[in-house]
């Protein structure tokens, strides 16, 4: 066996050895700014349908089926997904939880191109319905 192949892992760089995006347990905050953004979906009477399909279409296999964080997914996540009922998550602005679906952070994705502007705000009503 090489010599170098005995260097312990706690020897490597830390960014080698913790490629992590983020330590875990870092809050995540939206800014301040997207409490303030307008809700297209607002007086929409089919905002909860049209977000129930979005949820059942690409959100569940990390949420789970009713939003408790137990997808299927999940598991092999180096974070939790978020457990969209929690007090934590409704007590925000439906600006804010549209700002991280758009965002996404690692390793949730990023919304902004996959789904339509409706469809990310139908589905914060969607979210509403889980408390
Ligand atoms: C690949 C798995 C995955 C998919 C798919 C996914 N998420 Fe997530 N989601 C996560 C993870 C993991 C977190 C926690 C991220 C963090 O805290 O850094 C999260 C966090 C969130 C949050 C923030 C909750 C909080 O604590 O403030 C919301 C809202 C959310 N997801 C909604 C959605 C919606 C809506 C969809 C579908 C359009 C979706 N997610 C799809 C994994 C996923």
């Amino acid at each position: 066996m090489k010599r170098h192949a005995l260097i312990p892992l706690f020897l490597l760089p830390w960014w080698i050895a913790a490629p992590l995006p983020q330590p875990p347990g870092d809050p995540w905050k939206a800014p301040p700014q997207a409490d303030q953004l307008k809700d297209p979906m607002a007086a929409h009477p089919k905002a909860v349908e049209r977000g129930a399909k979005v949820f059942a279409s690409v959100c569940w296999t990390c949420h789970g089926p009713t939003g408790q964080g137990d997808g299927p997914a999940a598991a092999g996540l180096p974070t939790a997904p978020a457990k969209l009922s929690a007090p934590e998550v409704q007590a925000q602005s439906n600006g804010a939880l549209y700002w991280k679906i758009t965002h996404g952070r690692d390793p949730m994705p990023a919304y902004e191109e996959l789904l339509s502007r409706e469809e990310r705000w139908a589905v914060v009503h969607y979210i509403r319905t889980l408390k």
